[in-house]
């Protein structure tokens, strides 16, 4: 495994549409694993592949610390409920903080590393994180979407 370095806000990978994986080959998997690698080195609790300047449709999700790992492959959501509006930010943008509305619920259905459809079911933190994940597989970046910037200050606050 390695750490690969996150691409930042400005640069043009961030802003285009990922491509569907269509083999499970090595280099997705060694892909999967620096992601994981490098979202725990940054304490994030999400990683899409064109953050590391891959343009290819693969996140990583874990709002557990260690204990609640994705490694999702083509990932969609197939049903949302409800919503919630909680404070985001982003490794691409660092330091900017916003307040997102997303859906309450979200079931995702992706294949894993070994090619199987899987369903995720979310709520709560974990169904922005696989929000906000996805939508960077579409070029789409949090601030697209912030109702209201938090500073640092009042996010502290909240903790
Ligand atoms: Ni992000």
């Amino acid at each position: 495994m390695a750490l690969r370095s996150i691409r930042k806000e400005g640069d043009e990978i961030l802003r285009k549409r990922a491509k569907e994986v269509n083999v499970i080959n090595d280099r997705i998997l060694d892909l999967l694993n620096d992601m994981v690698e490098t979202m725990y080195e940054n304490n994030g609790v999400g990683l899409a592949a064109p953050q590391v300047g891959v343009l290819k449709r693969v996140i990583v999700v874990d709002t557990e610390n260690g204990k609640g790992l994705y490694k999702l492959i083509n990932p969609g959501i197939v049903h949302e409920e409800g919503e919630q509006c909680g404070t985001e930010g982003c490794l691409s943008v660092p330091g900017v903080f916003g307040e997102v509305k997303r859906p309450k619920k979200v079931i995702v259905e992706a294949l894993n590393e070994k090619g199987e459809k899987v369903r995720v079911t979310g709520e709560g933190l974990l169904a922005v994180a696989l929000c906000h994940e996805i939508d960077h597989l579409d070029g789409i970046l949090f601030r697209d979407k912030v109702v209201r910037y938090v500073d640092s200050a009042e996010k502290e606050k909240r903790k």
